[in-house]
């Protein structure tokens, strides 16, 4: 059973912290909005949905100091990291409630708020899992970057809810699982989630994809998104545009798991995207050990962007999003709206 990402209990949130995974599963205890935002920046808790889930419980840590409190929390927590837009969207619905409830039970509707915002997660992940399950049938050897996972979200994953699913239902699947320098989100935490889970998984170091790829045949890739614009083009971890370039030269499917709380339809295209580019110390060091000087450079954007001409398709809790552009994605929400 693998332990929750995060927890709610008594007036403290528990994270837990995924920089020493494998090595230990420890939580961190929030009782103040600042230490989730440091938790969130310092990467103790990574994924778009889960700095999602995150925040708007450090609204709510917010709201035991009353109004004022909160809206700082609002603003200090948007601060932490720019690229995932669950952050900005979880805050957004924060905001709402903070808009209208009654300022007597603040805290109550807020806790009301950041738990539907998280248990749905898992319910909308379940789903994910489905229809991608539905549509990668009969592939069993699946890559994967980063980690889109139950650490990633509120409980099941994206990206690893749909191979979840297919070993459910198909059996004898086996995921290759990009390393994800420099902070080895794949190495150590998705090849972490699927061994627990009793799936078969390989981690390879990210420079060996395109090997992997030409001699293993490998049947498919998917990943997850921080944020979809709304002509699909699809920010994601660092190497997610590099792997999808590959799948296109070996003629493999190319699929990316995403809840809609990730399309920002408010960006034209990817190139709109902010990409956060960290401290430069992910690089220098590594397991604690530097390895780089500091009068060398270096350079560490945190993501990147696949255009969608490279998506064969984007799997959502309501549906499949083929060959996504901006007249599907637009036709696709159409679609939602009169539902
Ligand atoms: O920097 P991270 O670890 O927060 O980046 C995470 C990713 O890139 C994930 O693929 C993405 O957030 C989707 S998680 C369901």
């Amino acid at each position: 059973m693998l332990p929750e990402t995060l927890n709610w209990d008594n007036r403290t949130l528990f994270i837990l912290d995924q920089r020493k995974i494998p090595l230990a599963t420890s939580y961190l205890a929030c009782s103040h909005y600042e230490e989730v935002a440091l938790a969130i920046e310092e990467m103790a808790i990574r994924g778009a949905p889960a700095i999602g889930i995150a925040a708007a419980y450090g609204v709510v840590l917010a709201s035991l100091e009353g109004m004022e409190s909160s809206k700082k929390a609002l603003e200090r927590l948007s601060r932490t990291r720019p690229t995932a837009v669950n952050l900005f969207w979880a805050l957004g619905r924060m905001r709402k409630v903070m808009d209208s409830a009654d300022k007597n039970h603040l805290f109550e509707a807020l806790l009301e708020e950041a738990r539907h915002i998280h248990q749905e997660d898992r319910q909308i992940n379940m789903a994910i899992g489905q229809h991608g399950s539905n549509l990668l049938q009969g592939r069993s050897v699946i890559m994967t970057h980063c980690n889109a996972g139950a650490l990633a979200t509120g409980g099941y994953g994206t990206a690893l809810g749909v191979i979840r699913k297919l070993q459910e239902s198909q059996g004898n699947v086996n995921v290759y699982a990009c390393e994800t320098r420099p902070v080895l989100q794949g190495s150590r935490l998705t090849s972490w989630e699927l061994h627990e889970d009793g799936i078969d998984v390989t981690v390879i170091c990210d420079n060996m994809a395109a090997l992997v790829m030409k001699q293993d045949s490998v049947d498919a890739v998917i990943v997850g998104a921080d944020r979809v614009a709304s002509n699909g083009d699809v920010a994601n971890k660092i190497g997610t545009y590099g792997l999808a370039v590959l799948a296109s030269f070996h003629h493999i499917p190319f699929f990316v798991a995403s809840p809609i709380s990730t399309f920002d339809m408010t960006l034209g295209t990817g190139m709109d995207i902010p990409i956060e580019e960290r401290d430069g110390k992910e690089i220098r060091l590594l397991a604690g050990k530097r390895l780089i000087p500091d009068n060398i450079k270096v350079f560490n954007p945190a993501f990147d962007v696949t255009p969608a001409q490279l998506i064969s398709a984007i799997i959502t809790e309501k549906g499949i999003i083929a060959r996504p552009d901006a007249g599907n994605i637009d036709q696709f929400f159409q679609a939602l709206g009169k539902e």
